[in-house]
């Protein structure tokens, strides 16, 4: 039995210098202070990771968005929250949207966090592959810095050539691809979407995975793609871990355990879904065989 938690969208915020206003920015940070730091809150973001050190889990996958705006004691401040969570080997970060917010810091998450987002070959690129046990973790970046209004994100035609490359190598174990932006997305969230999703789709049609995680919606939600020869592969989206309450759409703050056991063909996933309560304590909500 191997036991995976998934977390995301942390949102970390600080308070930003004047200087670090300009741009995309600026309209990030008036958003932040008229609505989303009412939303997303560190006490909130405490009492999961709390519920998380309790339940023992043999690695912690983290889908991205663990900064606000990408200022630099973000990153700090995140870096020494996954160090909470457990060491490099067994806390696995993928970058979302917010974590290179502007240009100008697309290599902060790997200056910052790069320990939790290389593979077991060492080697920094993405995706990369970190077997742990009959697990294969595979973990990709989507995070590309954006226009203002916009929060797509983009894996680009090399990650989705080494993708193929992975699935085909780690195929036997148990798969699962990490990924902050979901692989399918409503038309009303066109500007927030994976823009080349349908080729990770296809990339996921050929090749076949186990389970795929992913953040950034904020919301509960399970979808099952095509795998290889009829089979489906299930495509689970996790609440922010730092959400107050339920907000336009979004859930109020989660997170989830996979408990995976079996081996190919026979494989046997079991998700269990984690919530913060208005009496702020964390409880399960949600059980159910994928
Ligand atoms: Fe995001």
């Amino acid at each position: 039995m191997f036991v995976l938690a998934h977390l995301s969208d942390w949102h970390l915020a600080s308070q930003p210098r004047l200087a670090e206003l300009a741009g995309k920015r600026g309209l990030g940070f008036i958003n932040w202070q008229r609505k989303r730091k009412y939303i997303h809150r560190p006490d909130v973001l405490d009492a999961i990771i709390r519920d998380v050190q309790t339940q023992a889990a043999d690695h912690i996958a983290v889908t991205g968005d663990l900064v606000n705006l990408s200022l630099a004691d973000e990153y700090a401040r995140a870096g020494a929250l996954l160090a909470t969570l457990g060491t490099p080997r067994d806390v696995t970060v993928v970058p979302g949207n917010h974590d290179v917010y502007v240009r100008a810091v697309e290599q902060s998450p790997a200056a910052y966090w790069g320990d939790y987002m290389r593979g077991d070959d060492g080697v920094d690129r993405f995706p990369f592959v970190r077997r742990r046990g009959n697990v294969a973790l595979v973990a990709l970046s989507t995070g590309v810095p954006t226009g203002p209004f916009m929060a797509t994100g983009r894996l680009g035609r090399r990650q989705l050539d080494r993708l193929a490359d992975v699935l085909q190598q780690t195929r036997g174990s148990f798969r699962v691809v990490l990924i902050h932006h979901p692989p399918r997305s409503p038309l009303k969230r066109y500007l927030r979407r994976l823009t080349d999703a349908a080729e990770l789709r296809r990339v996921l049609a050929d090749h076949g995975a186990e389970l795929l995680l992913h953040g950034h919606d904020h919301r509960r939600a399970l979808v099952w793609l095509d795998g290889p020869g009829g089979t489906k592969i299930p495509a689970v989206g996790v609440p922010s871990a730092s959400a107050a309450a339920p907000h336009g759409g979004e859930d109020g703050a989660g997170y989830h355990l996979f408990r995976i056991d079996g081996e190919a063909a026979s494989w046997r996933c079991e998700m269990i879904a984690r919530q913060h309560m208005s009496d702020g304590g964390v409880r399960e909500v949600l059980r159910q065989n994928l």
